[in-house]
């Protein structure tokens, strides 16, 4: 009998076999490698269709509430990662996230909470936090979109496909948000650098700060754009004059913490890319959305969106999906909340 005797290939193939086993042991996995669409499907079957119910009917209640509902979601990934932390409150032996001085802006809790108290009716203990977050970031951003709003999207009009998974943190510092979070008068380098932070590119930067397509701010945000803003220059050059006057009689005072002013004048409940025609006639509300047009290539993607909403609605979706797998908890990592304002 003739003994088989592997061809040359194969001879090498064991030692190169183990060799990548033991390479695939060292890799990091990363979680969010755990995340998928439809996470829910058989544990809660119904956790999207939830979602998707409670936010549309906060919105039908006030057209206002998609804003900072895609604004916790981004403030949630930042920090930490998206693990839920942004919705704990502060304890008396620790200062949470949420009364970090930028999350001081932070609204649309209760509809988080109405959706958590629904989910745990009727899945008790499954639904993370952090993925009500995600879901309904991207049921908010839907439904503040013209294109779906006219249901040219097919899959129930969902801007994009949503990954879930998440797990919830367990830990929340004020002091980390304070650090973390970008701030509206930073420069390209460091805009760039914090989203980098966080496994997020240029393109992501760029497609992301479309966000401010919606809703408001206060004027503590662009007050030192209009007023002392440096040692030079009393307002901001990269701010366009006559909006900066228009804003003077909007914001009157350095210490205003009431007015709010619209990101998109007149149309800050759609979601479209109006923005970046602001940004491009240096009106956009601030220095930050401005910085973008100060790096060759932050500068072309602007002007790419600027001409292609459809193309910008398309890697939005894809940018947000990169964004919610930031730092993510999954498997048997932190907890699933059973209220979203305190750990288990
Ligand atoms: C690029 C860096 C960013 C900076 C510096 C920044 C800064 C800010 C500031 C200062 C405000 C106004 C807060 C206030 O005074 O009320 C704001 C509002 C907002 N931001 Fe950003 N942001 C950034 C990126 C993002 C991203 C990535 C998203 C979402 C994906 C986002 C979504 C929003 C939304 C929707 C609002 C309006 C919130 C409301 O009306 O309640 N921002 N942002």
């Amino acid at each position: 009998m003739t003994r088989w005797v592997p061809p040359l290939g194969l001879r090498f193939s064991l030692p190169l076999l183990l060799l990548l086993l033991a390479a695939a042991v060292i890799a990091p996995v990363h979680a969010y490698g755990k995340l998928k669409v439809g996470f829910y499907r058989q544990s809660c079957p119904d956790a999207e269709a939830i979602v998707r119910r409670i936010v549309t009917m906060a919105v039908e209640d006030d057209l206002t509430v998609t804003a900072p509902l895609l604004r916790l979601h981004f403030h949630d990934c930042f920090v930490r990662g998206c693990d839920g932390s942004v919705l704990l409150n502060s304890t008396k032996n620790n200062i949470a996230e949420r009364d970090a001085k930028p999350n001081l802006t932070l609204d649309a809790f209760n509809v988080i909470d109405a959706i958590k108290e629904k989910l745990e009716e009727k899945c008790p203990g499954t639904v993370s936090c952090a993925d009500i977050l995600a879901v309904a970031a991207r049921d908010a951003v839907s439904l503040a979109t013209k294109v779906v709003t006219k249901g040219e999207w097919s899959e129930g009009g969902s801007l994009y496909e949503v990954e879930t998974g998440r797990r919830d943190g367990r830990v929340s510092s004020a002091k980390e948000a304070a650090e973390e979070l970008p701030d509206s008068f930073d420069e390209i380098q460091k805009l760039i650098k914090r989203f980098k932070s966080k496994g997020l590119g240029l393109k992501d930067l760029v497609v992301l700060s479309g966000a401010h397509a919606l809703g408001n701010s206060h004027c503590p945000s662009l007050e030192k754009r209009l007023r002392n803003f440096t040692a030079e220059d009393d307002m901001d050059p990269t701010l366009d004059k006559a909006y900066a006057a228009t804003l003077k009689q909007q914001c009157t005072s350095p210490d205003d913490n009431v007015t709010e002013v619209q990101m998109v004048p007149g149309r800050s409940t759609t979601f479209d890319s109006t923005y970046y025609r602001l940004v491009k006639e240096n009106k956009g509300l601030f220095h930050s959305d401005e910085a973008l047009l100060s790096n060759g290539a932050t500068k072309m993607l602007v002007y790419g969106y600027m001409s292609s909403e459809k193309r910008f609605l398309k890697d939005f979706g894809v940018s947000m999906v990169n964004m919610g797998r930031a730092d993510v908890l999954a498997g048997s990592e932190g907890e699933i909340r059973r209220t979203c304002a305190v750990l288990n």
